[in-house]
């Protein structure tokens, strides 16, 4: 059998982990996990559903006991996720559902319910996984770890850009504050916070060209496997 190999890549909100990291995926033939798609689906879940995201024990309740089922399905390298059997890929994407999914994330049951299925991904194809956690707690054990960043200032722009090209209505100011209320809430959470794991390597896109990015995290990758 093939070697499985594991790539985690964190990072802060808008660093653009999963444009990249699906980009380099598709050049190495892997597949990519995205794994802020599992929150942002279980935030929206509990919204369209009456649960209460600040209500730690509503949230548990509501998707253990009432069975909340999410998965990931992969085709051509994209990946797509479900909830229950319904597609929520495209509406998890709203600045709502950013911080629906911060907010979930905190409670540690959510992570705990996520944590086999994120590892289960990695058991039998290889993978770059994506999140805020992946190093240091969904895997370890990643040959290897990269911690990817940018200004706050260059990844509010990126996202800002991103929202307005989509035809949302947003302000660069309000984007820029919801990033870094996003950013301090993810490191400061006591449940696996976001952080470099000792051993990732720091990767700063500031001032850096998509393609660039994706360049770099490649060459890192087939530098350390000798490709
Ligand atoms: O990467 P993203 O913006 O789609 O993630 C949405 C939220 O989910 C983010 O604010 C923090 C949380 N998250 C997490 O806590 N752990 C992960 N592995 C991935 C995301």
């Amino acid at each position: 059998m093939e070697k499985i190999t594991r790539i985690a890549i964190d990072g802060p909100v808008g660093a653009g982990k999963s444009t990249i990291a699906e980009a380099a995926a598709k050049r190495l033939g892997f597949i990519h996990v995205d794994t802020g798609s599992l929150y942002r689906a279980i935030g929206v879940h509990c919204k369209e559903n009456g649960c209460d995201v600040y209500d730690d024990s509503a949230v548990f309740e509501h998707i253990e006991k009432a069975g909340v089922d999410i998965s990931l399905r992969f085709t051509e390298g994209e990946q797509r996720v479900f909830v229950n059997g319904a597609d929520f890929t495209d509406k998890i994407r709203t600045p709502e559902a950013s911080m629906l999914a911060s907010r979930v994330s905190a409670n540690p049951r959510v992570r705990e319910f996520l944590l086999e299925l994120q590892r289960s991904f990695a058991l039998n194809n290889s993978v770059i996984m994506d999140g805020r956690d992946i190093g240091t707690v969904v895997l370890p054990e990643a040959e290897i770890k990269i911690f990817l960043t940018a200004t706050p200032e260059e990844r509010a722009k990126r996202r800002y850009d991103e929202l307005t090209e989509k035809g949302a209505k947003t302000d660069y100011e309000e984007v820029l504050n919801d990033l870094n209320k996003r950013d301090y809430d993810d490191s400061h959470r006591a449940s696996a916070p976001l952080k470099r794991a000792d051993d990732a390597v720091l990767v700063d896109t500031t001032g850096n060209a998509f393609e660039q990015s994706v360049e770099e995290i490649v060459g890192l990758i087939n530098e350390k496997f000798n490709r």
